[in-house]
């Protein structure tokens, strides 16, 4: 059960014992509830026979189906309609169908959706703690990032959500992040002067680009083909899955393989929603969220090499840095993680630079 985190429901019986006693009383005064979401309502079928209305979670996440988040989300939904037979269904709605990037950490936390999946340094706006993800270089691989997952740091700003009325329940990872530009192949940091990059969110990328002369714009994910292709903006980051399920080759030609930031995920709830389903409910949709979480790690590294592969094929022109250039960008972007310390925490990034031992 890899970075699946799990917490301990006891001090929640009292609220549990008065919801369920507030239901029933409820249930007495009205006998025909058309909630298709409470878990309680029940409907006639044939014979008689009274079959409960399926509790619905609503799942909403911004990447296409066939990414690993998109892939793991449908996992989640199959293993959590299997263990709960049928007494849970899980609508997943990918692609920025429901909510784009800022409006799904409204909804979640309104309750108008119940999980969400968004990239690590979305978060930014709850804790600015979230962008260690975003630091230059501080990942060598992605044993080192696992590593860091499981963490007392990680789990201390894994807490810190509860504030917010939500629950990080898992980290799903994406992979790396690389370059992508549409005018020339970006080989050395001199060549990013002057051009202007779509970011996902924060000061630490804002802070990442400016160190190599480029400036920088937060666009929504599902807007970010359209800017590229209509030159609001003239490169981007992101990983080879995201890169090539978005079809930015399409509109990008130059890929640049640096490896020099990562992009992963937080799975997180509604505390109430979460916390006020049955019991057994709960704990099924655990073990559906566990082994989920086990799927996605395995699809994420498989799918990252697979994209690569289709991002030569759709003729994009790539630079793989050696290690004599990777090591100039190294050079320039570094300070930023010094930058950033007090931000980010320096519990944080030693723990990042443990974990890579
Ligand atoms: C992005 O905005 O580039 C990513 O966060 C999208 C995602 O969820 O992978």
């Amino acid at each position: 059960m890899m970075f699946y985190f799990k917490k301990d429901h006891k001090s929640l019986t009292l609220f549990m014992v008065i919801t369920l006693i507030m239901a029933l009383a409820l249930a007495g005064c009205s006998s025909s509830s058309n909630s298709s979401n409470s878990g309680n309502a029940a409907t006639a079928v044939d014979g008689g026979e009274k079959k409960a209305d399926p509790i619905i979670v609503k799942f909403s996440h911004v990447t296409t189906i066939d990414s690993p988040k998109g892939l793991a989300s449908e996992k989640f939904k199959e293993l959590a309609e299997k263990y709960t037979d049928g007494r849970v269904t899980v609508e997943v709605y990918p692609s920025s169908q429901l909510y784009g990037d800022k409006e799904e950490l409204e909804a979640v936390q309104a309750g108008n959706v119940h999980i969400i999946a968004p990239s690590i340094t979305k978060l930014v706006g709850m804790n600015p703690q979230f962008q260690y993800v975003d630091l230059p270089f501080l990942f060598k691989d992605n044993e080192a990032v696992y590593k860091f997952w499981e963490s007392d740091a990680n789990k201390k700003l894994m807490n810190s959500l509860d504030n917010y009325g939500v629950r990080l329940l898992a980290m799903w990872p994406n992979g790396f992040k690389q370059f992508v530009n549409g005018k020339y192949p970006l080989v050395t940091p001199a060549d990013f002067k002057g051009l202007k990059f779509r970011v996902q969110a924060g000061s630490v990328l804002e802070a990442q680009f400016k160190a190599l002369g480029a400036g920088s714009a937060t666009i929504p994910f599902g807007e970010t083909y359209t800017a590229l292709q209509q030159g609001t903006v003239d490169a981007t980051e992101n990983t080879f899955n995201n890169i090539d399920t978005q079809k930015y080759a399409e509109v990008q030609k130059h890929l640049t393989v640096s490896n020099h930031g990562r992009l992963d995920y937080c799975i997180i709830v509604n505390t109430k929603f979460w916390d006020g389903l049955p019991g057994d409910i709960r704990e099924a949709l655990e073990k559906a969220m566990a082994e989920a979480t086990d799927y996605a790690v395995e699809l994420a590294e498989d799918l990252d090499q697979k994209s690569f592969e289709n991002l030569k094929n759709a003729g994009m022109e790539v630079v793989e840095l050696n290690e004599v250039q990777r090591a100039e960008f190294v050079k320039v972007m570094e300070p930023v993680v010094a930058e950033f310390e007090s931000v980010i925490g320096k519990d944080i990034i030693d723990a990042a630079r443990a974990a890579n031992q």
